[in-house]
């Protein structure tokens, strides 16, 4: 479950441009909701979600998540609650453009503990899991925007994290692409996945369970 309470984020602090991206946000969304977070551009949507998923540190209030509390914990901390709990589907995809789809959707595996001798199974699983099993050698920049979206995907979802977050997954894709696309995140959510996406999209803000908007680094209304 993650809890938000007074959330305030300033971009850099005590310089002439400082700015107050996040201003007091509070929510609550409890394990294995579908949310959609809409809002203007630069309202403060992908600051948010980088607040939620342990990239970016905030200036005051409380993160909590799984009743831990996201703030002066250690770098080394910080990255393993990433990576056992926070799947995130970058804007940008934020894939390694010459790597191929199977290398791509391994990296988060070469970056876990444990022992990674399975790692073929699970990176070939999760290809399949969004379709694209038969290009797992193919480099991520011979890809369509819809198939790097489906890595970007799978990639997210190979250590098997409670919280998948997505910024803009539809942003750039045809109304076709777009409803498989969120095929795949409806059924991570009935597979008990809580998915957080960033939508400017009301078709898709409206599939899901409640809708959280921003405006001007504020919540306008739920
Ligand atoms: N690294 C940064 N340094 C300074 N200001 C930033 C930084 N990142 C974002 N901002 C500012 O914070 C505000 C919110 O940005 P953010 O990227 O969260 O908006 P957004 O809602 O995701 O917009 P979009 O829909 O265009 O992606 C904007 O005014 C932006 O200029
Ligand atoms: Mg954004």
């Amino acid at each position: 479950m993650i809890k938000l309470i007074n959330i305030k984020k300033i971009y850099n602090k005590g310089k002439s441009n400082e700015f107050e991206a996040l201003k007091d946000i509070s929510f609550s969304i409890d394990d294995g909701e579908l949310i959609a977070i809409t809002g203007k551009s630069g309202a403060g949507k992908s600051t948010l979600l980088h607040v939620l998923a342990c990239i970016d540190s905030y200036e005051s209030g409380e993160y909590y998540l799984d009743d831990i509390l996201i703030k002066k914990l250690s770098e080394s901390k910080l990255a393993e609650i990433r990576n056992k709990k926070i799947g995130i589907v970058m804007q940008d995809f934020a894939l390694i453009d010459d790597f191929s789809c199977f290398e791509n959707v391994s990296l988060p595996i070469d970056f876990s503990k444990g022992k990674h001798s399975d790692t073929k199974e699970r990176v070939m699983n999760a290809l399949k899991s969004v379709g694209m099993d038969n290009m797992s050698k193919k480099p991520v920049n011979k890809l369509s925007g819809g198939q790097k979206q489906r890595i970007a995907i799978a990639r997210a979802i190979i250590n098997e994290p409670s919280i998948i977050l997505a910024d803009e997954p539809t942003g750039a894709l045809d109304t076709k692409t777009s409803a498989e696309i969120m095929n795949l995140f409806h059924k991570l959510n009935q597979n008990g996945k809580t998915v957080i996406i960033i939508t400017h999209d009301n078709e898709i803000a409206k599939q899901c369970d409640r809708i959280i908007e921003i405006s001007d680094g504020k919540i306008n209304s739920e």
